[in-house]
């Protein structure tokens, strides 16, 4: 059987198409499945875009990304993340979902295992497939603050684990992993030698501590760093995301992966995101802030039982009963969209994202209220 009869299309884009559906028909649809910022790309961002146009940018470049832009990056994960890249050690990307695959084929075989700590982004096992690698999935329990368990992780380690998978701040709970699970599951991959392949995509994202990364705790040759400008600065349709690791055979492999699957990315993004590397984006947390305090504040309010978001732009929450009976019933007689747990291997549970004005906030929480009181 060919990989791709193996791997489903994606749930979240599923259930926003059929909201758009529904939009598009005129219905008054709050759709809470948006996986991203509504704020628009910042100023300087899309002016540097323009004069890039005008400048006549608009060819191949180097498909690792163009140095300047390598150079940004490198700059601004050292100054803002406290995170050490070289440029050469940066291959830039079609986001980071892209990144993520490249990441994937670079280092698994037939039969190579990934660890991932469910719930979990979708796009993860079907990446995993595609890249000829089994998916391993560790259910991680809501009364943890879905933080892995070490006796968890370890029953999950074969001798075929090639790579564990960590995302956080976490889509879709919106949690974030505390300092010791960090340690705790880079200890397990530094002693086995497994590499740990670390999603932070929402790190700016966190309204409560400090995000921590995983550099710095997993041995530089098994580190593979992926992040990307989509969430950070509202720039999810330019599709700048980026892989980095010191591990020269793993970066030699993806550029070549890279540069035969997509040559570089579009030129013009990759100036714009030079902008991006300078632009401030705390005036978007700050109201990020703001609409987590309120949803969290409707969920208590209605009794319902959540994780408090710590990072990222979702609510993650317990249904009593089928989580996907929940969304389309919710959607067919509330006209809100949502997405099921089940899209995330966590059934049982349901996300909305707060990445709406508070305005479209208050009408879908109080929409998901009337709706509960009849969801039994
Ligand atoms: C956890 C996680 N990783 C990666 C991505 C990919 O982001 P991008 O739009 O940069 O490809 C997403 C997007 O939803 C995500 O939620």
């Amino acid at each position: 059987m060919h990989p791709t009869d193996l791997i489903a299309a994606s749930k979240t884009l599923e259930v926003d198409a059929l909201a758009k559906k529904l939009i598009s028909e005129g219905k008054d649809v709050v759709n809470l499945t948006a996986g991203e910022p509504d704020f628009p790309t910042p100023r300087p961002i899309v002016e540097k875009a323009i004069e890039a146009l005008e400048k006549g940018y608009t060819k191949y470049t180097d498909s690792n990304g163009i140095p300047q832009l390598r150079e940004a990056i490198s700059r601004y994960l050292k100054n803002k993340k406290n995170v050490e890249f070289s440029p050469d050690e940066i291959v830039v990307s079609n986001g980071g979902k892209q990144s993520l695959f490249n990441a994937f084929a670079s280092i698994l075989d037939s039969g190579d295992e990934v660890i991932l700590f469910a719930p979990l982004w979708v796009s993860y096992p079907a990446q995993i497939i595609l890249s000829r690698g089994k998916p391993v999935v560790v259910k991680t329990k809501f009364e943890n603050g879905f933080m892995p368990m070490k006796d968890e992780l370890l029953s999950a380690v074969t001798e075929n684990t090639r790579a564990i998978v960590v995302n956080s701040p976490n889509n879709p709970s919106g949690g974030i992993y505390d300092y010791e699970t960090l340690k705790m599951i880079a200890q397990v991959a530094n002693e086995r030698g497994i590499f740990v392949i670390t999603d932070e995509v929402y790190d700016d994202l966190v309204y409560e501590g400090m995000h921590k990364s995983m550099y710095g705790l997993v041995k530089e040759e098994l580190l593979i760093y992926v992040n990307a400008f989509s969430k950070s600065h509202s720039m999810t349709g330019w599709r700048v995301g980026y892989v980095a690791t010191k591990n020269k055979d793993v970066k030699k492999r993806i550029s070549k992966i890279q540069s035969h699957v997509a040559s570089n990315i579009n030129t013009i993004a990759q100036y714009a995101a030079i902008a991006a590397c300078e632009t401030d984006n705390a005036y978007m947390v700050e109201e990020f802030k703001k609409r987590r305090a309120f949803v969290v504040s409707k969920a208590r309010e209605y009794g319902i039982e959540f994780l408090e978001p710590k990072g990222a732009f979702y609510l993650f929450f317990k249904v009593n009963g089928d989580d996907e009976e929940f969304c389309k019933r919710l959607l067919a007689e509330k006209l809100v969209a949502s997405v099921p747990g089940s899209a995330f291997e966590m059934p049982g549970f349901v996300r909305i994202s707060f990445a709406n004005s508070l305005e479209v906030l208050e009408k879908g929480t109080n929409r998901i209220r009337e709706f509960m009181a009849s969801f039994k």
